[in-house]
């Protein structure tokens, strides 16, 4: 199988902590992976490494794709321009893809417009709410349309609300484009709603301790949630995950 993304016994360590790893990991064409795991256990340096941003210190990451489409990465924390303009951060990636000033403005309103944003394309990002700054993050790493999207927690500081509605859209994007995806999340739901597998990560150093293909055909749609395998599958999956986030508090709790 020609894989996507194709990870090798990586390791990450900063000074003495020992962050991640070793994680195998693959990503097949079109497919939606999302990763779970306490804080602290290394999802974000597992997202970084994947976009190139970080390096690991041991193993290797094959990314394939067919075109200059790069891989787009949604940061934790955003990382929006506060000194662009909506529109102008809406429009980096194609910027940066040279794709002509015309047509990369008509993309970036597009999909302003599809995050509910359309009033704000001139306004600057210190005037928008937490939740509206994610959607521009959002709508940025979309508007350049890569085959691989990686989103570290892109939907963490949105209400409930909004939050359903934006998995929604993005499942419903994602089956239309069968855009191969790496998605953390703290949320089992989200997790089972979007994957096609989701990997439960171990406390730190974070490794891949299960893996669990939510039983449900694509297209799907958000309706699954209220399916008793629905709730099955997130008592499973809150059951493997529980031993580790109170393994990570006692770790926590001991003084270094
Ligand atoms: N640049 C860095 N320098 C030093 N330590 C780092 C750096 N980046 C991450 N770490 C450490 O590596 C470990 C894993 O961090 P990481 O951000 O990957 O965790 P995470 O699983 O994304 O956590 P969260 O769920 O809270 O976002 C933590 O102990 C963190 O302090
Ligand atoms: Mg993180």
């Amino acid at each position: 199988m020609h894989h996507k993304l194709r990870a090798r016994e990586l390791t990450r360590t900063f000074g003495e902590t020992h962050a991640l790893g070793p994680v195998d990991l693959q990503l097949t064409p079109g497919e939606f992976v999302c990763v779970v795991g306490p804080s602290g256990c290394g999802k974000s340096t597992l997202l970084r490494i994947a976009a190139g941003l970080t390096r690991p210190s041991t193993g290797t990451l094959e990314i394939s794709t067919s075109s200059p489409r790069p891989a787009a990465m949604i940061f934790q924390d955003y990382g929006i321009y506060d000194w662009k303009t909506v529109l102008a951060n809406v429009r980096f990636g194609l910027d940066i893809q040279k794709v002509p000033r015309r047509e990369a403005n008509t993309r970036a309103r597009d999909w302003l417009a599809r995050m509910g944003l359309a009033d704000f394309a001139d306004a600057y990002p210190s005037a928008l709410s937490g939740g509206m700054r994610q959607r521009v993050a959002i709508a940025r790493a979309l508007a350049v349309e890569p085959e691989i999207l990686l989103m570290d927690e892109p939907f963490a500081a949105l209400d409930a609300q909004l939050r359903t509605i934006l998995q929604d859209e993005l499942l419903a994007l994602t089956q239309t484009t069968r855009t191969t995806t790496l998605f953390i999340t703290h949320s089992l739901e989200e997790a089972i709603v979007l994957g096609d597998r989701v990997l439960v990560m171990s406390a730190r150093p974070g490794r891949v301790i299960a893996e669990r293909r939510p039983p449900f055909a694509r297209p799907r749609t958000g309706d699954i949630r209220s399916t008793p395998e629905f709730t099955a599958l997130k008592g499973e999956l809150w059951d493997l995950l529980r031993g580790e986030v109170h393994q990570e508090q006692h770790t926590a709790a001991v003084p270094a």
